[in-house]
């Protein structure tokens, strides 16, 4: 069944990526969304499950689609899924053509994702040599030398990924001053906590405040590639929102482990570029084909595939290309 269920969202991150990825560059950040919301609901409708949105495109009465409690699939007579999804993460790197906008979502058994309100949230990410050496609540400095000291190598030859926002001020200014190196980005912090845990791609943690439901997909990643995320769910300080979670029971005070966020047994975590990326190429047109490029995690059994798709479906006069 799970096998089953991989190859099916394998097909739905793929097809979101291809129809967002027709208005790359266009500047129009909601319309890009949108066709990637729309994209991703129809292939969901097709899988043979009993699928349930816990974290979406928002709640009910602001999301037509893909809104949180939706069901998708064909229904209760099949496996009851959680599935937490982002089709376009990184509006605005898809709208201006920028690096690292993926098609994302995590799925489990039920209860297998945090149902995160869509709040901030504070974040440490690390890859697997550094996970249970740092902690949230430690000093910026201390974190970045332990995460040196796993990987065998200087403080100066750690990347850190930070979004560039003024709220991060200070946070980047104590990273400078351990002398690691930071690589400021516009959006997408869940691409960039992928790229922590995967070897080879030059970034070593990512550190600050971020979207809380990227949290949650983060993990979900994170767990399958044996890294680590901490977090803590924060509000915006321009906002009344602080009160109202805390009635709907969120704890500001809580650190969140990766276990916590993504806690489910049956992980699988899949996710398409759509721009060019660290980790994923774009997608690709080639007059009447596509080309995508996509990494499907499992966590039982554990296992990582890049998998490069040509869809000829288009015509039978295609010619592939290696
Ligand atoms: P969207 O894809 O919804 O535009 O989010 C992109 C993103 O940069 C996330 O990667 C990040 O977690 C969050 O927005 C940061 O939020 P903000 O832009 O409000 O700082």
């Amino acid at each position: 069944m799970e096998q089953t269920l991989t190859g099916e969202f394998l097909k739905v991150v793929e097809q979101a990526a291809i129809a967002c990825a027709r208005s790359i560059g266009h500047g129009d950040r909601k319309y890009s969304d949108y066709l990637a919301v729309e994209a991703m609901r129809v292939a969901m409708q097709t899988i043979q499950m009993n699928g349930t949105i816990v974290i979406g495109e928002g709640e009910r009465d602001e999301a037509p689609m893909l809104y949180v409690g939706e069901k998708l699939g064909m229904g209760m007579s099949f496996p009851a899924i959680d599935i937490a999804v982002d089709p376009l993460e990184g509006t605005n790197l898809c709208a201006t053509g920028s690096a690292n906008a993926i098609a994302v979502l995590a799925a489990s058994e039920q209860g297998g994702l945090l149902h995160a309100p869509d709040l901030y949230m504070e974040k440490l990410v690390v890859g697997a040599a550094a996970k249970g050496k740092v902690h949230l609540d430690a000093e910026v400095g201390d974190n970045l030398n332990a995460i040196a000291k796993a990987l065998h190598r200087k403080v100066q030859d750690i990347t850190v990924v930070v979004l560039e926002r003024p709220r991060h001020d200070k946070l980047i200014a104590e990273i400078r001053k351990s002398g690691a190196r930071i690589q400021l980005i516009g959006d997408g912090d869940l691409s960039a906590a992928i790229s922590a845990a995967v070897s080879g791609t030059g970034i070593h943690a990512v550190m600050g405040i971020g979207g809380a439901p990227e949290g949650v997909l983060s993990a979900a990643a994170l767990k399958c590639l044996n890294g680590e995320i901490q977090g803590r769910l924060k509000v915006d300080i321009n906002t009344a929102s602080r009160e109202k979670a805390e009635s709907m029971g969120v704890d500001f005070e809580r650190i969140y482990k990766t276990d916590d966020l993504a806690p489910g047994e049956h992980i699988i975590f899949a996710a398409a570029g759509v721009t060019n990326g660290n980790l994923l190429k774009g997608v690709r047109f080639f007059g009447d084909g596509v080309r995508t490029s996509s990494l499907i995690l499992n966590y039982s059994p554990r296992r990582v595939r890049f998998i490069d798709t040509v869809h000829m479906e288009v015509g039978d006069h295609i010619t592939v290309r290696f």
